[in-house]
């Protein structure tokens, strides 16, 4: 696993704050490289959030800019869409997950760890809403090849038969929250 300490609170360079996102906040201005990914930051998150179908946190620099985001949901997953190691024991049946739905860092603030440590508050949160909402994994769609190998260092793996979708068990998902 990379370096932040997952298990603990997660540090970001001095002055970084984290929020949840508001109105008020410059979501245009998030420029991560990714259109698909800014596009949502830019029109689409509030108002999902609005609604209740997912929740954004946002990443907000000294000068009160957006540095970065996620954007988290649940979901249901047919057992069968889910590997032999994960369903033992399970039944079944569509079981509850934690989606990890977007996910950007703007390409000024890119390359400097700051990316690892955002995931490792977006699992931080997927950790603490499962102890109330319990989910059987955090799943995630790739945006395309080259991201997946940022992903598959924190050991999210394939879906077998679905080459972009990745998972996190909650077994390694609670081995990381315990410092394992
Ligand atoms: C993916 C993203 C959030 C990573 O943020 P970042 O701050 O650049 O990442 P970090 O600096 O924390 O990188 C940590 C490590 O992952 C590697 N890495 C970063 N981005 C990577 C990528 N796209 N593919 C493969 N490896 C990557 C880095 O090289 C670094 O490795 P190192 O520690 O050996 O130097 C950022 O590149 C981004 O916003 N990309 C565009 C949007 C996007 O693709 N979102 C994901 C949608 S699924």
């Amino acid at each position: 696993m990379p370096d932040p300490d997952v298990a603990g609170t997660v540090r970001f360079p001095t002055g970084y704050r984290i929020e949840r996102l508001r109105s008020d906040h410059p979501r245009r201005a998030c420029c991560s490289g990714q259109s698909r990914v800014d596009d949502w930051l830019a029109t689409a998150a509030l108002h999902n959030q609005d609604k209740h179908l997912s929740a954004t946190k946002v990443l907000i620099g000294e000068d009160d800019s957006i540095t970065g985001f996620y954007t988290l949901a649940t979901a249901q997953v047919d057992f069968t869409d889910l590997p032999p190691d994960l369903i033992r024991r399970l039944p079944r049946r569509h079981l509850p997950v934690a989606v990890l739905a977007w996910f950007g860092l703007d390409e000024h603030h890119q390359g400097q760890g700051i990316g690892c440590r955002l995931l490792a508050q977006a699992l931080r949160d997927c950790y603490d809403a499962s102890q109330t909402f319990p989910v059987v994994a955090v799943i995630l769609d790739c945006i395309d090849d080259t991201v997946k190998a940022f992903y598959q260092r924190w050991d999210f793996r394939e879906l077998p038969g679905h080459g972009q979708r990745l998972y996190l068990s909650w077994m390694q998902l609670e081995a990381m929250m315990a410092g394992a």
